[in-house]
């Protein structure tokens, strides 16, 4: 009989979409978390109160299991456990051996440059180091090598400012560790992938705005972007090879990167999970119409991804909400073009004009539209 069992590691709101996506498909759910009342303790066909940094307990309930595959969407470190996971049952996964320069903003660098990837100058400081970047030129970024969501991030115009950049960026840093960086210009976006069997496969651009120097929270993405037609080959060919690089072969993937107007490119670092911030989750399936939830779960059980298109693509729009004029433009929006709402997340009100990284924003909504020619 075929193995409809699924891990899940992660229960919150994102993660949830991927448990009713698996049950859709017939899937008996098996989710992993910390207890604390998230959505997926509820929708979970068998739901276990374990951290998701439990790995080895997570893998002795799995061995009871006997799952088809084990997959996350949208959380590095849920990723990590998922290969530690599938990786000791002998299922489909990313290299666990490698999970490190997949995660850690210092070693992914590293990993690319040994690769032959473009990367800026980097330089990693721990605590108490004594600061040293002769050899690279300003502006640069401090961010600490080990946490996201855009924590401890500081833009470092001269000298005078790195030591305050560099306290920051190690307070929140789990190794107390920061990566200096030399700052790429221009625009932001995320390219959006699917891997297996070490093929990877192009699924959308994703133009992103963020609040810009000092903490660049991002504030909103669409999809499709504006990159012209013209340059999109020869950027999936970096990637591509990017991807190649930290050992990507069986996984979602979001890489982040910039254009500048001359056209230049830069990586600003990759996930080998979906993007989160509905990217992945709600995004793609908008501009594409096609099932990316499903193709994790189809990687992770050892299948060939289904990359065809089930609904009709349309402009896909996530925007944040920081401020009480978020909430009114949100508000004019629900008055003049209701049939634009896709979705309204809850509101945390107590966040409102205090949003310091991505986790204290007060809410999200998305919307869609007709694709316009290009
Ligand atoms: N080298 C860089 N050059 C320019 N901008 C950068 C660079 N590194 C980070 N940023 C900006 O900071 C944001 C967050 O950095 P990132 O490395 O993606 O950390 P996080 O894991 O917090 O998302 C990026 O989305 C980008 O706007
Ligand atoms: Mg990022």
């Amino acid at each position: 009989m075929e193995n409809k069992k699924l891990v899940v590691i992660g229960a919150n709101d994102f993660q949830n979409q991927l448990i009713l996506k698996a049950k859709e498909l017939g899937f008996e759910t098996h989710v992993f978390a910390w207890q604390d009342g998230s959505i997926g303790e509820k929708t979970a066909d068998f739901f276990y109160p374990i951290s998701i940094v439990e790995k080895d307990e997570i893998l002795e309930k799995c061995k009871e299991i006997k799952p088809a595959g084990v997959c996350s969407i949208a959380s590095d470190l849920a990723s990590i456990t998922v290969n530690y996971v599938a990786g000791g049952l002998g299922l489909t996964c990313n290299t666990p051996e490698d999970s490190e320069i997949r995660t850690n903003k210092y070693l992914m660098r590293q990993a690319m440059m040994d690769f032959g990837v473009k990367t800026p100058k980097f330089k990693k400081v721990s605590e108490g180091d004594e600061i040293d970047v002769s050899g690279m030129e300003f502006p640069m970024i401090v961010k600490p090598t080990d946490r996201s969501g855009s924590r401890g991030i500081t833009k470092v115009l001269e000298e005078s400012g790195l030591l305050a950049a560099v306290e920051n960026a190690t307070k929140y840093s789990f190794e107390k560790s920061a990566i200096i960086e030399e700052f790429i210009e221009g625009e932001e976006y995320s390219c959006e992938c699917i891997s297996y069997q070490g093929k990877h496969h192009f699924l959308a651009f994703t133009k992103k705005y963020t609040t810009g120097a000092p903490h660049f929270i991002e504030t909103g993405h669409v999809e499709p972007s504006d990159i012209p037609e013209d340059r999109q080959e020869k950027i999936k060919e970096e990637i591509f090879k990017a991807l190649d690089s930290l050992k990507i072969q069986n996984s979602a993937s979001h890489t982040e990167f910039k254009i500048d107007n001359k056209g230049n490119f830069g990586i600003i670092e990759i996930g080998a999970r979906m993007g989160g911030d509905c990217i992945g989750s709600d995004l793609v399936k908008l501009s594409t119409g096609k099932d990316f939830v499903k193709m994790v779960i189809e990687v992770a059980t050892g299948e060939e991804p289904d990359l065809s298109v089930v609904s009709k693509p349309v402009r896909a729009e996530i925007k944040f909400i920081f401020t009480k004029e978020d909430l009114d433009e949100l508000e004019r929006v629900k008055q003049e073009s209701p049939e634009k709402i896709y979705r309204i997340s809850e509101m945390e009100l107590d966040n409102m004009g205090k949003t310091e990284d991505s986790s204290s924003r007060v809410g999200y909504y998305i919307l869609t539209s007709e694709k316009e020619e290009r």
